[in-house]
């Protein structure tokens, strides 16, 4: 589905990732685990077109998405949950999750709502709390709306940089129970994590970045036996470098 190929991008004149290729297959999970710097967000933006690409190619459904613009990638499918949820605090809930579709002109209200009653029913506490500013929920349920918010571009393909970041250990379980259900209803996820434990249990491959590059790559069956990664999990940070 997405096909990345000696991927090179940064920022200015400085390159964060250096050849970095991987693939996605529809209807998989596929995680990107890595220390802090690594690159993780680097990749998922840019395969978002945020950030821009110097050389290699990335493709999606057969299609050549190297040189498009963010709006045209999203129109295609491909949804980021971004890093640190990015929410707009002054706006409700609803607006929130508005904005998600908003991409879509040509959607009509009819879908939108059928839509945001999908996102509902997946988190029930954005229901009852449907008109309230996003700056005032929780962090579990701004997570909730940033992926609600995802959700409502009817995406083909998921991108989610750390959904568990900065919560309450029962709340990452809550998060994680949702991407087992998004998995369940087939849809195709990339996400970032630093939880590797729970990355690993939920995702069908693992790729491990460390500085630009990806360092393994295979089953999360095989990731898991892998000493490297198992040393990793347990913070020690490094072992894939030098
Ligand atoms: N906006 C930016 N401008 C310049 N350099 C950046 C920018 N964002 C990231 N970098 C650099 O790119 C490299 C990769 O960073 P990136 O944020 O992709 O790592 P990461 O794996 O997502 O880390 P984390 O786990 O902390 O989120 C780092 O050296 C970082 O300093
Ligand atoms: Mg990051």
């Amino acid at each position: 589905m997405l096909s990345i190929d000696g991927l090179r991008s940064g920022y200015g004149k400085s390159e964060a990732l250096h050849g970095v290729s991987m693939d996605i297959e529809a209807g998989t999970v596929v995680t990107i685990i890595g220390a802090n710097g690594a690159g993780k967000s680097t990749l998922v933006n840019t395969v978002s077109g945020l950030v821009p690409v110097m050389s290699g190619r990335m493709s999606f459904e057969g299609r050549d998405i190297t040189d498009l613009a963010a709006a045209d990638i999203v129109d295609l499918g491909i949804v980021q949950v971004p890093e640190g949820r990015k929410l707009f605090g002054p706006l409700t809930v609803e607006e929130n999750l508005e904005l998600g579709a908003y991409r879509s002109r040509s959607v009509k209200a009819s879908e939108i709502a059928r839509r945001r009653a999908f996102v509902f029913e997946l988190f029930p506490r954005l229901a009852e709390r449907a008109g309230q500013r996003a700056a005032t929920l929780s962090g579990g349920e701004q997570q909730m709306v940033a992926m609600g918010r995802a959700l409502m571009a009817q995406p083909k393909l998921l991108l989610l940089d750390e959904p568990s970041l900065g919560l309450a250990p029962i709340v990452v379980d809550r998060v994680f129970d949702t991407l087992a259900k998004l998995k369940g209803d087939g849809m195709t996820m990339l996400l970032v994590e630093q939880r590797a434990d729970m990355a690993l249990a939920i995702a069908d491959f693992a790729y491990v970045m460390a500085t630009g590059r990806i360092v393994a790559n295979g089953p999360t069956d095989a990731m898991r036996a892998d000493t490297r990664v198992q040393q990793a999990y347990l913070g020690e940070a490094g072992v894939f470098e030098g």
